[in-house]
């Protein structure tokens, strides 16, 4: 079978994508150091635990496992603490990707399939962001993945490295069969946190910012089912494998959803009460994020099946409810 490296695959969205890579004939080879990711994720191939910016075991792992492809997820992820400590974005998500795509040069590994992020966009007037739109990231977090992607145009150039580059919207929900889900220590995305409200885990959710310019008050996203979100990688994959260049996709639904309209579903889908408190806003919060996603059905064949909020909600509260790793 062939083999892909699959970095991060033992976080949020890399052990679904590794449960994609394997239901498709793949041989997904996990590569984490376990700093937000966790070993129990770790379902559906085998597991080398590294880190992105040592060299010398990404080289061992480069040759024991020979992979055709990498999908680099592996990345520090929250926009907050991008805010308050960017160093360590700059560090692990930029530096360590320079030494991960060096050692895929030097292992004759030449296409990757990249973890990017609307976050790169920033906040702008356009309505819809589509894939040519200007990236003026307002956080570190967005502006690590800009520069990776940036690295990436750079090793195209000189070693031929082929890319597809996903800029993810808001990824949610959980596997249906609740075999992997979202599950982050401390917790800050916002469909887990009005479920950890919901069930007494915490005693509210806060919102953060009811000032913004937007129908409610509180803060627009585009939210994408994490299981559609791994089967354009999928797809993305087998686009390298047809040779067929490097590309950037935007992976959303193109509908954009409020925090107090997750909250409303929420309540629908669980049938109970959520909890609410109203906070100030979160430093690098952009008011509105919503994909132009015409690219990926039209050159990728990526059709959303599962992407309704009310799907992603209760695959989410499934997972809640019988899948944590710490039980
Ligand atoms: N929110 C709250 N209260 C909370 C948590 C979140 O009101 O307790 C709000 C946020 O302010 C935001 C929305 O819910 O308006 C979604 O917040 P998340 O933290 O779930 O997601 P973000 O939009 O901040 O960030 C996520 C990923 C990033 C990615 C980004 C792109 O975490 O990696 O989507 O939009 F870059």
């Amino acid at each position: 079978m062939t083999n892909i490296l699959v970095t991060g695959g033992a976080g949020y969205i890399g052990s679904h994508a590794c449960k994609s890579l394997r239901a498709a004939g793949y041989t997904p080879v996990t590569y984490d150091n376990l700093c937000t990711g966790w070993k129990e994720a770790v379902k559906f191939g085998p597991f080398e635990q590294g880190d992105l910016r040592d060299a010398d075991r990404l080289a061992e792992v480069f040759a024991k496992h020979q992979p055709s492809a990498v999908m680099h997820f592996a990345a520090l992820s929250q926009v907050g603490e991008s805010m308050r400590n960017p160093g360590i974005y700059w560090d692990n998500n930029v530096s360590g990707s320079a030494t991960l795509l060096q050692a895929a040069v030097d292992a004759g590994c030449l296409d990757i399939v990249f973890s990017s992020t609307c976050a790169t966009y920033g906040d702008q007037d356009n309505v819809v962001l589509d894939e040519d739109c200007a990236q003026h990231p307002i956080n570190a977090y967005g502006a690590s993945k800009r520069a990776i992607e940036d690295m990436l145009e750079n090793f195209e150039a000189a070693y031929g490295m082929r890319s597809v580059i996903f800029r993810y919207f808001n990824v949610a929900g959980a596997d249906p069969e609740a075999e992997v889900g979202e599950f982050h220590q401390p917790e800050t995305h916002l469909i887990p946190l009005v479920l950890d409200a919901v069930d007494g885990k915490r005693d509210a959710l806060t919102i953060f910012g009811t000032d913004y310019d937007t129908p409610d008050g509180t803060c627009i996203r585009d939210y994408v089912h994490v299981m559609d979100l791994v089967g354009a990688h999928v797809l993305g994959l087998k686009w390298l494998e047809d040779k067929r260049g490097s590309r950037v996709f935007n992976l959303g639904t193109g509908s954009g959803f409020t925090v107090r309209e997750v909250i409303d579903h929420a309540r629908d889908v669980t049938g109970r009460e959520v909890p609410v408190t109203e906070g100030e806003r979160r430093p690098g919060d952009c008011t509105k994020l919503v994909s132009g996603s015409t690219r990926a059905k039209a050159e990728l064949g990526w059709e959303p099946a599962r992407s309704t909020l009310g799907e992603m909600i209760a695959d989410a509260w499934r997972w809640h409810q019988t899948g944590h790793y710490d039980k």
